[in-house]
């Protein structure tokens, strides 16, 4: 198969969809593999290190898009890319389709295979390419909480772990999956002292056993997070419900509670937040300060570390990749129930249900298009 990999266009994106080791695995299988000039220089991979790995270079997105059957992409085309889309094209990325009804129409118009990373889903309702870059965004957001806690950046100035003869901070993290559990085990390294709240017990009970001694777990509730927000330092938000909005945990009449010079980082701002006062930020200005509170809500934190979120997102995109190269979509999604779930706009039908219904379109089943 070709398979084309474009430079992200998206307003600071660095990442890359495949790494010279990917093309080399591809290349090895008998694929063609076309990356355009640069596409990876900013997550570290300059263009001989495809070439060396048996890839080929491109000068111009356009001409990516016309000799690839398969496009390899991080982020969702944006307007300019639509046109360049074909027919039959197997487009594989993050889409998020249902906050975007331009891209859900332009994939309609386009023919397009699209595949998103986002409903790839194993049998056990896990998410395998969205689990990496939570796992990013929760190691992150204790190394940006413990640098915003600094005093020259409005912070409380406190050393997250303390000194000998000094108490270390207290950090509070609301959720405790993949965002939280990556949290908790960052700031309990520093040595501060951590308490990790959830609702659900299973996950509590594991979160005992696999989280050292300076991890308190406890049950998640109005009255256990308004006890401890008075004594915390750092609070990260890391709480999901799935398909809905976050729940506000905090809200904005308790921050009167907290002592100036606390930082919050909602690392769940991109489902809404569950800090009430939170609203989404940039790399560029990631920081505002409402009642000498500091709030800290990037809304794509791992695009600040694409060295280390390229390989992560990659380590768990390459092997459909590899699938899909190999075998083409069809046969690719018959064989594999995860990678069918990631099918959402397939020859101009939407075949994701959640997609239809979030802008009242027709749903057809996944199966009119596999056979
Ligand atoms: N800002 C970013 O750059 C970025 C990057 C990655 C993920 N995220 C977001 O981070 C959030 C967390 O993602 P995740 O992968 O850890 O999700 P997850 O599903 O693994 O974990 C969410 C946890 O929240 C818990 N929860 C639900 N209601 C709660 C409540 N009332 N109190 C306490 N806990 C509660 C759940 O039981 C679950 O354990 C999501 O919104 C995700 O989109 C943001």
């Amino acid at each position: 198969m070709i398979i084309g990999v474009p430079k992200e266009i998206k307003n600071n994106e660095s990442r890359v969809a495949l790494t010279p080791a990917g093309t080399q695995a591809l290349t090895a299988n008998g694929h063609t593999v076309y990356v355009q000039d640069q596409a990876g220089v900013n997550s570290g991979f300059p263009n001989s290190e495809y070439t060396d790995a048996g890839g080929k270079i491109l000068d111009t997105i356009k001409e990516v898009y016309d000799v690839a059957e398969m496009i390899i992409k991080v982020k969702e085309p944006i307007e300019e890319e639509y046109d360049l889309i074909k027919e039959g094209q197997i487009v594989y990325t993050y889409f998020h389709f249902a906050s975007h009804r331009p891209l859900v129409d332009a994939m309609i118009k386009s023919k397009a295979v699209c595949i998103a990373y986002e409903t790839v889903e194993k049998k056990d309702g896990s998410l395998p390419l969205l689990v990496p870059m939570s796992e990013v965004a929760g190691r992150m957001s204790i190394q940006q909480g413990a640098k915003f806690l600094e005093k020259p950046l409005l912070g409380k100035g406190i050393l997250l772990g303390g000194v000998p003869g000094v108490a270390p901070a207290n950090v509070i993290i609301i959720g405790g999956g993949i965002v939280g559990t990556q949290a908790a085990k960052m700031a309990a390294g520093m040595e501060a002292n951590v308490t990790i709240l959830d609702i659900d017990l299973d996950r509590l009970r594991y979160l005992e056993d696999i989280l050292p001694a300076n991890v308190t777990t406890l049950y998640s509730n109005q009255y256990n997070i308004r006890k401890l927000i008075a004594d915390a330092d750092l609070i990260v938000g890391a709480v999901l419900i799935p398909g809905a909005k976050a729940p506000n945990l905090i809200t904005k009449d308790m921050l009167k509670d907290m002592r100036p010079g606390t930082v919050l980082v909602d690392v769940a701002v991109d489902q809404g937040g569950c800090i009430e006062t939170c609203k989404p930020t940039t790399h560029e200005d990631p920081t505002f300060i409402i009642d000498d509170i500091v709030h800290y809500c990037v809304a794509n934190m791992p695009g600040a570390v694409p060295y280390t979120s390229t390989l992560a997102l990659t380590n768990a995109t390459l092997q459909y990749a590899i699938q899909l190269a190999d075998k083409g979509w069809k046969k690719a999604c018959k064989e594999n129930a995860a990678l069918a779930k990631g099918l959402n706009i397939v020859n101009g039908k939407v075949v994701y249900k959640g997609v239809a219904d979030a802008f009242n379109l027709k749903f057809q089943d996944p199966s009119s298009v596999l056979n």
